[in-house]
């Protein structure tokens, strides 16, 4: 009998097969490199060879399963945790416009990585005693100590960009604020050192449908705007294809899918197509865990 129909295509090894970054379109250059990246937390082997290329001004969105291992990889590129194994490198932003080494970068290098760096964190995360002035001013007032009135400019510039009524919020405390402001807020500090790179951990989990809509278009506009270049975890499928140029797929430590979205919708890979339909039934649900 040669009944290869009722087998199953995908078996559990060639589901992690990762995918290798692909060379750059033509006229692009990979901003972040990213190469067989490993992270053990005690016995667990986390990130199991992660290799992704990100390229200078596009949005790459980043999918998985819950504890898949993403904010890990997301506090790896914010120098929270440095490589234990494998290469980081990010051109043009450590000190004096070198390209920066994760593993071997000095205090100074992260510090002028970070400053071209922008984070907007699940939560908003912003501080609940600080006024929006406060916590959208810290960054200038604790990294690039700048005086008072130039702070209070840039940060009333900052939240004009992403649609606040600045003047009316300025002096508010994050609670008095509704869950959509306080994520235009958190994204308002993300951009308030003008970054070249910003990280979103999942910007639009626990938000209505339209601030949803308003916080990625706003991730659209300031892409055009700004020029900035995006990594945005989501678990969110309709956000990934409005916003993403391309999209991977982490899953069991690895990069296993990563594309345009034509290319994304395509993609047989069982694991994704069970995310693009929300199917119950795929290997998300049938053992293979996340
Ligand atoms: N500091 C840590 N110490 C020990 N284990 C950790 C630590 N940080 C993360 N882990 C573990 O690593 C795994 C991946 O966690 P991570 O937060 O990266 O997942 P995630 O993909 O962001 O999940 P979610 O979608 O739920 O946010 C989890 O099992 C978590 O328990
Ligand atoms: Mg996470």
């Amino acid at each position: 009998m040669s009944d290869t129909t009722s087998r199953p295509r995908w078996g559990q090894t060639e589901l992690e097969l990762p995918v290798m970054p692909a060379a750059p379109p033509e006229g692009r250059e990979p901003l972040i490199r990213i190469r067989d990246l490993n992270r053990h937390f005690g016995p667990r082997h986390i990130l199991r060879g992660v290799s992704l290329d990100v390229y200078q001004g596009e949005t790459l969105v980043i999918l998985g399963g819950s504890g898949s291992g993403k904010t890990t990889l997301l506090r790896h590129l914010m120098a929270m945790l440095r490589p234990e194994d494998g290469r980081i490198t990010i051109k043009g932003v450590a000190a004096g416009g070198r390209d920066l080494d994760m593993a071997s970068a000095s205090d100074e290098d992260i510090e002028s990585y970070r400053r071209n760096l922008g984070v907007v964190f699940q939560m908003a995360a912003l501080l609940n005693s600080l006024t929006v002035l406060e916590n959208v001013g810290l960054p200038l007032v604790e990294v690039d100590r700048l005086p008072p009135e130039q702070v209070r400019e840039r940060v009333v510039e900052s939240l004009r960009r992403v649609y606040l009524p600045a003047e009316e919020i300025l002096n508010l405390k994050p609670a008095a604020l509704s869950g959509g402001m306080r994520k235009r807020v958190g994204i308002a500090r993300a951009i308030i050192q003008r970054p070249r790179i910003i990280l979103y951990d999942e910007p639009t989990t626990g938000l209505d449908p339209v601030t949803v809509n308003g916080v990625n278009e706003l991730t659209l506009d300031l892409q055009k705007r700004l020029g900035v270049t995006s990594i945005v975890i989501t678990h969110d499928m309709n956000a990934a294809f409005m916003i993403a140029d391309r999209i991977a797929l982490l899953y069991k430590g690895r990069i296993v899918a990563c594309g345009t979205k034509d290319e994304t919708r395509l993609n047989p890979h069982p694991v994704l197509q069970q995310m693009l339909t929300g199917s119950t039934t795929g290997p998300l649900t049938e053992g293979y865990g996340s």
